[in-house]
């Protein structure tokens, strides 16, 4: 496998940009709509606009043949059959699998047929809560469900549930992730313990954060009248190892198992989705999983040029390495998706901070870069300025649906209107020359989808891991691992043994 500086388009692209450079110094240019490549790619339920970015045609066909060199979609499909593609901790990466139906057998392993009995087991619980069938220990029926997990085991689940919050029909659901107590105790306001339940999320069951609000919770249950002997009822886990679970005091029956292969932050297609399930339905998570299987579809099988999450890959490395953009900024115009930055940080800065390359060489080009952003309305009023006038160049995606426009117009004229402003740029009269001066060309993706609900959450979210692995492949690192976080983990924990430094 060559090493990216070695790739040929790689280096082509580097002469490249000098010409784009001087071309789009002339600011006339670059406002002129008709010099720019207009590009509208169709990806499942989104349509993404990428008519304001600084690329023509020629740099579209080099970015395809980076990513062809660097084997983008043969990857993809090893990593689609199981392959051991997170390399440092010998594992597959199978998310995928867990919302498609195509028969899946690894090592001898039927997948498939383990996948299905989890998703079954994992259906029928949510729906005996839902139903009231399932009950605590005194008989009443669960009102409020907690899911307390941090990072993968949070990140995801919060975002859908806010974003899909308009079709919750079932128990009031709610996550905690934070160490500080006081987060636990807000989430309990208005719970009873009698009709609380609670989900311990936890890849590993090993999480400092996610045990002490467990035992908080148990205490609080134990507090609240629950007998000892009956707490259990009120605690389920969801993990990838059971065992663990169970020493800690679930039932072996209300452990919902993961494989693995599942990797955290990819982790809200498997049990720990459950949440998400007890809240809103089964045909919901459904939904969820059938809008990210389109994309998977999608990136596996279209070509580069037309592909939404290898483009949105590609773009990134194009501002990354060759104009040294050194962070971007997503943009929902939806108040819904507003945990959404969030979730997307863990997603590319877990999975691209990395500095050494898949064969163990150090990397000498720069790798993942710095993901931030806010619902639309307050990031006009927050940071945006920096945007329009800084020194800085921060790409942008900006996020919109039509039936957000249905509900308050002013909402996507706002969205369309800085992706205006960035592209082209322009005066503001009333004030002082040069200071109302925006110089434009700040490239933005507007990311399109009729109605946000499962399916366009599925897919946006998909396409972000796709733009992920894009990336991932042709920077030659390990997109599945994150060993960089285990360091601080253990030094916190010998400072709170009172250990020297
Ligand atoms: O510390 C980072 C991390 O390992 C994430 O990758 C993961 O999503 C999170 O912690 C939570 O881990 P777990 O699900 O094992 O509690």
């Amino acid at each position: 496998m060559p090493r990216p500086t070695e790739l040929p388009a790689w280096q082509q692209l580097h002469s490249h940009r000098q010409t784009l450079d001087a071309w789009r110094a002339d600011a006339a240019l670059a406002a002129d709509p008709s010099r720019r490549e207009r590009l509208t790619v169709e990806a499942g339920p989104l349509t993404a606009d990428c008519a304001h970015h600084r690329i023509s045609g020629d740099t579209l066909q080099l970015l395809a043949e980076l990513a062809d060199q660097a084997g983008v979609q043969t990857r993809f499909a090893r990593m689609l059959r199981g392959d051991p593609v997170n390399l440092t901790e010998g594992r597959s990466a199978l998310h995928t699998a867990l919302r498609s139906d195509t028969p899946l057998v690894v090592g001898g392993t039927d997948l498939r047929a383990n996948i299905a009995a989890g998703q079954q087991a994992e259906r029928e619980f949510a729906a005996a809560v839902r139903s009231g069938d399932w009950r605590g220990a005194s008989g009443a029926s669960i009102r409020h469900v907690i899911n307390l997990g941090i990072g993968g085991s949070d990140l995801g689940p919060a975002l859908a549930l806010d974003a899909l919050a308009a079709s919750a029909d079932g128990p009031i659901a709610r996550c905690v992730s934070d160490l500080d107590p006081r987060a636990l105790a807000a989430a309990l306001g208005d719970c009873e313990p009698a009709s609380t339940l609670f989900i311990v999320c936890s890849k590993t069951f090993g999480t400092l954060e996610t045990l002490a609000n467990a035992q908080r919770a148990r205490n609080w249950l134990l507090d609240g009248g629950i007998p000892p002997a009956q707490v259990q009822r009120h605690f389920v886990a969801v993990t990838a190892n059971p065992q663990r679970a169970r020493e800690w005091g679930v039932a072996g029956e209300q452990c919902f198992a993961f494989g693995d292969w599942v990797g955290g932050r990819y982790s809200l297609w498997s049990a720990v989705g459950l949440v998400l399930q007890i809240a809103c339905g089964s045909a919901v998570v459904a939904a969820l999983h059938r809008g990210a299987h389109a994309i998977d579809t999608h990136f596996a099988d279209t070509p580069i040029e037309r592909n939404l999450p290898a483009l949105m890959g590609l773009l990134g490395i194009w501002y990354r390495n060759f104009w040294g953009a050194q962070a971007h900024a997503v943009l929902p115009y939806a108040w819904p998706l507003r945990r959404l930055p969030d979730y997307l940080q863990q997603l590319e800065m877990e999975s691209l901070g990395k500095r050494t390359d898949l064969d163990g060489h150090p990397v000498t080009w720069d790798t993942g870069g710095v993901l931030f952003g806010a619902a639309g309305s307050h990031a006009q009023h927050a940071f945006l300025q920096l945007l329009h006038q800084g020194t800085a160049l921060i790409p942008a995606d900006i996020i919109v649906f039509d039936d957000t426009a249905a509900l308050e117009p002013a909402l996507n004229a706002n969205a369309h209107a800085q992706a205006r402003v960035l592209c082209t740029g322009g005066q503001v009269a009333a004030a002082p020359a040069p200071h109302g001066d925006l110089p434009g060309n700040q490239p933005s993706t507007v990311i399109r989808a009729e109605r946000l609900d499962a399916e366009s959450l599925g897919a946006l979210l998909a396409c972000y891991e796709h733009k992920v692995f894009t990336q991932a492949c042709v920077w030659h690192i390990n997109a599945f691992d994150q060993w960089g976080v285990e360091l601080g983990k253990q030094v916190a924990q010998s400072i709170l043994r009172g250990e020297p430094g």
